[in-house]
């Protein structure tokens, strides 16, 4: 994984059909999909349940961008290398999900993945001030996780501001995640965010069977986050 700060449009297979990971996959990255997110959930740390490393393993061969893997679970550590051997690219993990966030993130990059952390809405952007140097990429949770589906939280685009005047010329990531569409989207580009997570505004009124439609609407996404840099 080569690091740039282009806009890249990564679809969350939360909002995919089910029964269908292999296909939407191939079907997303055929219409532009830049990274796949995957998120996973415990019903603990968040109130819902996805699923694990198995299914990670499962669908890895079918994505041939980046496998972006969201764990909102807790406790994290026992999982790690999990889900590093299912081929997570990226692991980002919450930092309000555990007392030790420094040791998660070492093990992340330890296990040979890119290390993300993940801040929920009420978490500043402080609290990553010790960690710039361990981390690859800083998602800000533009909902409270938990479920695809929600609206924006507007207070976060002064959150991505502040990231992006801290870690100035370092190789880190910015992403969002939650309530992304072609309205939030220029927001958050504007604000210096280069990885927008999208679950239903990418896969809203598309399927396998009419594919151009998740095509229509990633480049919705991308062109007006695009627009602010025109
Ligand atoms: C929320 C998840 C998101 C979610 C985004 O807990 O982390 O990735 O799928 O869904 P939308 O784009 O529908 O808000
Ligand atoms: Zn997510």
């Amino acid at each position: 994984m080569s690091f740039d700060r282009t806009i890249k449009i990564a679809p969350s297979i939360l909002s995919a059909d089910f029964a269908n990971f292999g296909q939407e996959i191939q079907a997303i990255e055929a219409q532009g999909a830049d990274w796949v997110h995957v998120d996973v959930m415990d019903g603990h740390f968040v109130p819902n349940l996805t699923f694990g490393p198995a299914m990670c393993k499962a669908i890895r061969p079918h994505i041939k961008t980046v496998m972006d893997v969201h764990l909102m679970i807790a406790p994290v550590d026992p999982y790690i290398e999990a889900f590093a051997e299912a081929g997570a690219d990226v692991i980002t993990a919450h930092i309000e999900a555990g007392p030790h966030i420094h040791r998660t993130l070492q093990a992340i990059r330890a296990n040979g993945a890119k290390a993300g952390v993940a801040l929920n809405p009420g978490t500043p952007a402080s609290a990553v001030e010790y960690l710039l140097d361990m981390v690859d990429l800083i998602c800000v949770m533009t909902v409270n996780p938990g479920f695809g589906g929600q609206k924006f939280i507007h207070s976060q685009v002064e959150k991505v501001k502040e990231l992006s005047r801290m870690i100035g010329s370092r190789p880190i990531h910015i992403e969002i995640d939650g309530g992304i569409d072609p309205t939030t989207a220029p927001l958050m580009a504007d604000a210096g965010a280069d990885v927008l997570v999208a679950g239903s505004a990418v896969f809203k009124g598309g399927s396998v069977s009419a594919p151009e439609v998740y095509g229509q609407n990633i480049r919705a996404i991308r062109e007006a986050a695009s627009g602010v840099y025109a």
